[in-house]
């Protein structure tokens, strides 16, 4: 399958898609650090700049998928999950991390977000940053778009934290948000239908 090529900026928007299965083609790490150099001109909360990344080695992926498996396991047993149950999620969760000829994992940094003694304000500076943070990751994967690369994102490290910055040795005040799964993609994304139009714009 050719890469496909988006002839305006609308057509990248309107053609990105969640891509989960990638060919084995390498992902330069030249080309990353030209993704990255443009997302950081994101807008954020006072300018706080708020995202981390961290590009994974082989052995750095490996850790983090080998932490989170244990996580999810962990997780799922706690739950009263079978143990077949858990050995196919965790066994599709490591597979799906292994196969993506690149990853990296996007973190939240506190620092540098106003301190306020209010709780409520506190927690409206943090709701800033996650957003952010996925703006963050959304002109990420556009940019990857562009270059004919797909891109996954994947919740998991979000629900096992510090197993997480155990991992990868990260600073104590970064919170996993999100691991991107990037490659040439093998398969087009599935396309999944949108809400209409009229549910989700309103005049008042
Ligand atoms: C915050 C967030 C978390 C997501 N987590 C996952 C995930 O853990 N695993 C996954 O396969 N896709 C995940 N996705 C991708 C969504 O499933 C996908 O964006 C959605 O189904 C729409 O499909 P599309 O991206 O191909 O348009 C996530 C997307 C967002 C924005």
């Amino acid at each position: 399958m050719g890469r496909m090529v988006a002839t305006s900026f609308r057509e990248l928007v309107l053609t990105r898609r969640s891509v989960r299965m990638f060919r084995q083609d390498p992902v330069s790490p030249d080309l990353i650090g030209d993704l990255l150099t443009a997302v950081q001109w994101a807008p954020s909360p006072h300018n706080t700049q708020p995202w981390r990344f961290t590009i994974l080695s082989e052995s750095g992926r490996h850790r983090l998928a080998t932490a989170m498996a244990l996580a999810l396991a962990r997780d799922l047993e706690a739950g009263g999950v079978p143990g077949r149950e858990i050995a196919r999620q965790t066994g599709r969760s490591r597979l799906r991390i292994a196969s993506a000829p690149a990853a990296l994992l996007c973190s939240l940094s506190g620092d540098g977000l106003r301190e306020y003694s209010d709780e409520r304000l506190s927690a409206l500076e943090w709701q800033m940053a996650v957003q952010s943070v996925g703006g963050a990751l959304q002109t990420l994967f556009l940019l990857a778009h562009e270059r004919g690369l797909g891109t996954c994102w994947m919740a998991a490290p979000m629900y096992c934290p510090d197993d997480v910055r155990l991992a990868l040795d990260l600073p104590a005040d970064e919170h996993p948000q999100a691991l991107v799964l990037l490659g040439f993609p093998d398969q087009p994304g599935k396309v999944r239908a949108r809400r209409p139009f009229d549910e989700v714009v309103r005049h008042r």
